[in-house]
Order: structure tokens, then sequence, then C-alpha cells
């Protein structure tokens, strides 16, 4: 038999021979022109950014050194959850909370998909590496994909290239990672500017640890380090190693006494991550530095806590509502240049601009390639727009940021968006009670996944679209760690939501940067220093235990957001029952005991 011979299969920079065998038979199927093994080096960036630029999907921003704008095709602009699935042999494994196919039947179509899908492109394989490159166990993947849009992003969210593929040896475990735009080029073809296929699937095969994604471009459906690899296959592993995959930011928060504590916090996308992470304080002595806005992989150290690790090397952020008032570390950073822009819009004089960036310019040009001015009807920019850049030129990254032993966390937050119900913070009284607090999450739906906005649905732990199998066995995973460790040494967890709501609808709490007052209750509660209410569903700060100094917003604004509401918690209780009823008889026993006494406490 001979081998196909495509321009680049034959040289290699790597003797491991299940990855080449991965890669030759893939070229196979997909029929690129040719294949190209990433560095990661400058001279790629500069090689595949100017071939974005030549086919216009990329447009060099003049006010922003070495950035690049970019608009999607208008149906590929976030994840697409009714597209994602979890192929677990047993369906069982996969839960009631995730699409599920047959492995065997999904590789069936994909692999139809898939056959020549590359032609008239070029294959680019990308050896990349989760989490720093210094751990014990590295964590390893490769994705494959036929998009320059693809590599230049995983360029700033990875350590990829040459470094990432030091660490394979002849014989290292990774994940393969399978991506294409399935849109392939005939002879003489014309390029589009976002290349995307109508048909779509995400899907994951937990238990070979494989990732196959074919159809779109969008960050979480094609920067397979993230989301996919990350969070869905990661959360498996966890389960089977003992440790954590999370939907968390990281951050490290100093008191005026010098004393840092790490958080970690799990919000629904676009509700609120990356801004906390980033927080500037508008509390005099307190710091924040920043370890990651996304993702945290939590194992115990060998001192029993918790300790996390960003798996990521970028921000992948949400553009609209950022500007110097809201989070000024995401400007700056951003202002360094060395960043992609998806989907914002591009202004006269070739700079970026957003709804929320200040005052809008007399003329844009809109992320839809239209003419905008403030008068017209639609939003320059779309509310998934995105910010891609390095953690590295970020003022704020704390120097342990890519310490491969990570940092002990002490609080883990919980939060969604609600415009009722949820007051501003509350305290857990135990890991058990935290642990229902996650299950119970519920937030409104956002922009960042394709759907209706503003749906209130129940989110668990933030990791809804996320979790890689049962959703009862990983509630169940998570009350197990908690008997692992010594109560003192675990995180204590708290309930926040920035987004309750007045009755003339504007948020109750300024948020942002005045987030770090309720940072701060949360420490001193850790320290024993700073008072609370006992309600039934937690300990709730009045307005006297927090500190107010200098805040702009009215007493009425801060005590309504603070309010525990027995009424609108009893009405609560039908759709948490329901939300138990989906995911059936797999629900912890020590969940079910919270709910009958939260039950019982509401009277
Ligand atoms: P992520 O997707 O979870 O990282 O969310 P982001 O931090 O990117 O925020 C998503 C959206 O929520 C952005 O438009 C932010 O401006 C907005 N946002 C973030 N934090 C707050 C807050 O404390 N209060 C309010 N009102 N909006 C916020
Ligand atoms: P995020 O996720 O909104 O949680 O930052 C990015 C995504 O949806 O792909
Ligand atoms: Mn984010």
């Amino acid at each position: 038999m001979t081998a196909v011979t495509i321009p680049g299969l034959e040289h290699a920079p790597t003797n491991h021979a299940r990855l080449l065998a991965w890669v030759q038979e893939v070229a196979e199927l997909t029929c690129p022109d040719e294949v190209v093994w990433a560095d990661g080096s400058q001279g790629e960036w500069d090689r595949l950014t100017k071939k974005l630029v030549d086919a216009g999907t990329f447009v060099p921003l003049k006010k922003k050194p070495n950035s690049f704008w970019a608009a999607s095709d208008p149906t590929d602009v976030a994840r697409v959850e009714e597209r994602t699935y979890i192929c677990s042999v047993r369906e069982e494994d996969s839960g009631p909370t995730n699409n599920w196919m047959d492995p065997s039947k999904m590789k069936a179509i994909m692999t139809e998909l898939y056959r020549g899908c590359m032609r008239g492109r070029t294959m680019y394989v990308i050896p990349f590496c989760m989490g720093p490159l210094d751990a014990e166990k590295p964590m390893l993947g490769v994705e494959i994909t036929d998009s320059e849009y693809v590599v230049v992003s995983m360029h700033i969210m990875t350590r990829m290239g040459t470094k990432a593929l030091a660490l394979f040896g002849e014989d290292a475990d990774y994940v393969p990672a399978l991506h294409s735009l399935g849109a392939p080029l005939e002879h003489g073809q014309q390029d589009v500017q976002w290349p995307c296929n109508e048909t779509k699937y995400i899907s994951h095969f937990p238990e070979t640890r494989e990732i196959w994604s074919f159809g779109s471009g969008y960050g979480g459906n094609a920067l397979l380090g993230k989301k996919c690899y990350s969070l869905r296959i990661a959360s498996v592993m966890a389960r089977d190693e003992g440790w954590l995959a999370e939907h968390m930011l990281i951050l490290k928060l100093t008191s005026p006494e010098n004393k840092a504590y790490y958080i970690a916090a799990a919000f629904p996308s676009a509700c609120g991550k990356t801004n906390l992470a980033m927080l500037e304080p508008t509390i005099p002595g307190w710091k924040v530095e920043t370890l990651g806005d996304d993702i945290a992989w939590m194992r115990f150290g060998a001192d029993g806590r918790l300790y996390a690790v960003n798996p990521e090397n970028g921000f992948f952020g949400v553009a609209p509502g950022t500007d110097y008032h809201t989070n000024p570390n995401a400007m700056r950073t951003i202002a360094k240049g060395n960043s992609l822009f998806t989907n914002v819009a591009l202004t006269d004089d070739g700079d970026i601009w957003w709804e929320g960036m200040g005052e809008p310019p007399a003329h844009l040009t809109s992320w839809k390639h239209q003419d905008w001015t403030p008068d017209s009807e639609e939003l320059s920019s779309h509310p998934n727009s995105r910010y891609c850049t390095p953690i590295e030129q970020c003022d704020i990254k704390a120097p342990e940021w890519d310490d491969p032993n990570g940092v002990p966390i002490s609080a883990i937050f919980f939060g969604g968006r609600r415009a009722t119900t949820i007051p501003l913070v509350t305290e857990s009284r135990d890991w058990q009670h935290g642990t229902y607090m996650g299950a119970t999450l519920s937030s409104e739906t956002t922009a960042a996944a394709v759907g209706k906005t503003g749906v209130v649905r129940r989110d668990p732990m933030a990791m809804l679209p996320f979790i890689g199998y049962n959703a009862g066995d990983y509630f169940q995973h998570w009350v197990d760690l908690g008997k692992r460790a010594d109560a003192d040494k675990l995180p204590k967890i708290f309930y926040v939501n920035w987004f309750r709501r007045g009755e003339d609808k504007r948020f109750l709490w300024p948020g942002f940067g005045e987030n770090s007052r309720v940072l701060k209750w949360a420490i001193e509660r850790i320290e024993g220093k700073a008072a609370a209410q006992e309600t039934p569903i937690g300990y709730v700060p009045t307005a006297e235990d927090l500190d107010l100094e200098g805040l702009d917003a009215s007493r009425e604004d801060v005590e309504a957001a603070l309010a525990f509401d027995a009424d609108e918690w009893r009405a609560e209780i039908p759709l948490v029952e329901e939300w138990f009823a989906k995911i059936g008889e797999k629900v912890p026993t020590t969940l079910r005991d919270e709910l009958a006494a939260l039950k019982q406490r509401l009277g």
C-alpha cells in the first residue's frame, strides 16, 4: 500500500508514533493542500496574520501595535450548545443535561463530513500544553485545524508549538483535538472572509479523551484547548483522578496588613469572571492581582489545601461593557497590542470600539461591515464580541500565575445573573451547603451561547454547558471531595449576585471595582472579623457589616441588594425540585437533605 503524499507530511518534527499516525490519518481523510506543523514562533505569527489580512479576514489596527480586527459570519458568533455532544459509550454517563450520541455513530457521521473538508486549505498541526510547561505531568494536546485564525488565537491562548512539542517525547499522552471549518475550496475558488459551515458539531469522546469539532470558527467551538479540553474532557479526567476542572477565575487579594488570599469564582459565560479577575478595588489598601479569568484546575496539596492552576495563557474576554471605568486593567492589557478583536466595531482611524466604551465616534464600521452612526438602530458590536490578549502583558498578573504547584484557595464564589431573589452575597454554612448552592445555581442566559437571552435556567457551578459527564455524578464528586480534607482547610463557599435589579430595572449594586467590598467581607469572615446575619439560606451581611465608605449607591439600594426575601425563596423551591427531578436518582442524598432542610427553615 502506498501512503498518500501531501506536502509537509514527510518532515514532521517529532518521533511520536501515535501522533504521526494520527496526523497521517487525518490528512488522508481531509485532503489538505499541505500540512504545516505550528512552531509558535514570531515568524509564524507574522506569516499567518499577513495571510489573514490578504484574505480579508483580518484588518490590521493602526492604533494598536500588532493587533487585528475580524468580523465573523453573522451565524457563527457564539458557542452552539444545541450542537455540542458528550459521546460517552453509555448514554447514562453523559447524563440528562448533555446532548448524547453513540460514539461510533457520531464518528461515522463526522468522518463523512471531514472527508475532503480541507481541500484547497492548509492543515495545521498545533502541539499545545494546557497549564505550565514545567508541570510534573504537563497536560498535552494537539489541535489539527484548517483555520489560520485558530492558529494565531492558539498562539495567545495556549503554550504551543516547539516548546510544547518538546514535552511529547516518543510516547507521551495527549488529547487529540480535530477541528475543521468545513469549508473546502475548489481550485481557483475565492475564499470568503469567515469560512464556516451551516452544519456544526462540537463532539467529545470522554473515554478516549478525544475532541472532534466541525463547522465553526468561533472561539469556544474552535479553540479546542479551552472549553472542550480544559473543561469537558478535563472534568472527566478530574472525576477519575480526584481533582476538579472548573469554570472559574483565580485572583489574589492582598489586605492592607499585607496578607494574601487566593479566591476562585465560577460565574456562567458573560456573567463577570473576566471583570472580577482583573478588578481594581475601590477600597483603600486592598490589592487584586490576577491569575486566570476563565478556568481553574484544582488539586489537593500535601497540606490538605486545594491548589488552583490556570490552564490558559491568554484572556478571551467579552468586549462590550469593557472600558477604563469598568475594567481598566483589561483596557491597559489590550492597549499594549498583540491582540485579536472579533465582532467589535472598527473606527475610521483604525482602532476598535464597542458599546460601553465611552462616547461613540460619529462613524464606525459595524461588526456586520456596515456603516454605523450613533443614530443606527443596530448595535455596532455583537453582544458576544471578544478581545483575545496574552496574560503575559497584563500589568496586574500575579507573579505566581504560572507556578505549576498552583495557589491555595481560601474562598470559592458561585454567582450568576439574577434580577431577583439572590442577595448580593451569602456565605454557606459548610462545604456541603456550599455544594448545594453551586448545584442549584441559576442564571439568566447570555449572548455567549446561541439562543434566547435573559431566560433563567439552572447552571450548576456555572458548568451546565461544560460538565463532560453525568451532572448527578459531578455533584457526588464535589460532595466526596469535601470529605477528603479537614473542614478547616477547605475553601469557604460564597454565593454572589452582582445583577439584582430594582423595580425600575436598574442594577441595585454598582458592581465592577465596588465588588472589592464583597471580597473584603468574605476575607474578614474567614478571619472571623466580620459580622453577618444568619438566615434560612446562609449568612448574609447587613449594610453595616459591609465597608460602604465612599460607595456611590443609596443605602436603600444596598439594603435591597442584600435583602433575603422568604417569599422569593419559597417560589424558588419548586424550581429546584424540578431541577433535581431532571437529574434524577443520581442527586446525592446530602443535596436532597440540604433542600429538605432549606424547605423546613423557610417554613
Ligand atoms: P465572563 O464571560 O464571565 O468572563 O464575563 P465578563 O467579565 O466578560 O462580563 C460579561 C459582561 O458583564 C460584560 O458586559 C461586563 O461589562 C458585565 N459585568 C461584569 N461584571 C459586572 C458587574 O459587577 N456588574 C455589572 N452590572 N455588570 C458586570
Ligand atoms: P466566557 O467563555 O464567556 O466564559 O469567557 C467563552 C466562550 O463562551 O467561549
Ligand atoms: Mn471571560
